[in-house]
């Protein structure tokens, strides 16, 4: 007897307590009207061109973003910056290459085929700089979190005081969004963190919009040709049915006069 009143008192325990993960992982989302979603979806350029300003200037120098290239940068479908632009922001960051007959590691400008250079040379050095996290690589991130680009706009804009009664170490912050409140990554976005140019106000709305967008686009750079190609499908299919349908009620046609 005294068993079962054991076994229902921890399945009570054990349904609330896991209850009440649920009701924490429900946070909704912050939301923003997102271009590229829908089947019609398409990037567009303004946004992702700032949101590369705001990656390199604001977010780069924690997050590598190893699969891309600056020659990417002036890729269709991408933020599409002239080849002359790609080649100059190539040019405005040290690579390092080599060895040279000396044997020895030199540093020369970057070039269109280079990949982004890394913020840190390994995972320990990253770790060590940021409070023993390590600040994810941003190439795939947009895919790689549930709630994806909604996720990391929430994140961007979700820094608030912690709640009375809840302490937090040295180099951890509140964050509505991120699992479990804490985050040991400081606000990285204030309202006019960077200048744009260009005339659009850099809010810190603004500006997670962008950066997200141009992270959705290094995750899924061939998102616009996808949804060229779905729609033609689409359109393919209903031609089809189309024509199958006609010509069915030919066929038909002939059958039924005969009979
Ligand atoms: C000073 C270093 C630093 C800067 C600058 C920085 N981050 Fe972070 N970021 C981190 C660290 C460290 C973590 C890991 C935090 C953790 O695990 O608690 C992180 C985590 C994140 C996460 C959560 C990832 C996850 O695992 O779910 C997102 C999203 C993010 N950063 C986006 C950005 C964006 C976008 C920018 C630029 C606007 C930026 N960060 C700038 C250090 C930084």
């Amino acid at each position: 007897m005294k068993n079962i009143f054991k076994i229902s008192y921890l399945t009570i325990l054990l349904l609330a307590t896991t209850h009440q993960v649920k009701a924490e992982e429900k946070v909704e989302l912050l939301k923003t009207d997102w271009s590229f979603k829908g089947l019609f979806g398409t990037f567009d350029r303004g946004s992702l061109q700032r949101g590369y300003q705001v990656y390199t200037e604001v977010c780069a120098s924690c997050h590598s973003m190893k699969y891309l290239s600056y020659r990417n940068l002036s890729e269709k479908g991408g933020p599409e910056f002239s080849i002359e632009q790609a080649k100059a922001i190539a040019a405005s960051f040290e690579v390092t290459d080599g060895p040279n007959e000396d044997g020895e590691m030199f540093q020369r400008p970057g070039k269109l085929s280079d990949k982004f250079v890394m913020p840190y040379g390994n995972v320990k050095e990253a770790q060590a700089a940021n409070g023993g996290a390590y600040p994810p690589d941003m190439s795939v991130l947009a895919k790689a979190r549930s709630g994806g680009v909604d996720y990391i706009y929430s994140v961007l804009l979700g820094y608030e005081d912690p709640p009375s009664g809840v302490t937090l170490d040295d180099g951890v912050y509140y964050n509505k969004y991120m699992y479990g409140n804490n985050i040991k990554m400081s606000q990285p976005l204030y309202d006019g963190s960077v200048e744009y140019s260009g005339g659009t106000e850099a809010t810190k709305e603004q500006m997670a919009k962008d950066v997200t967008t141009f992270l959705m686009w290094t995750a899924e750079p061939h998102l616009e040709a996808r949804h060229k190609m779905g729609f033609k499908a689409i359109l393919y299919l209903i031609i089809l049915t189309i024509l199958v349908y006609f010509s069915m009620k030919k066929i038909w046609s002939r059958i039924e006069s005969e009979v």
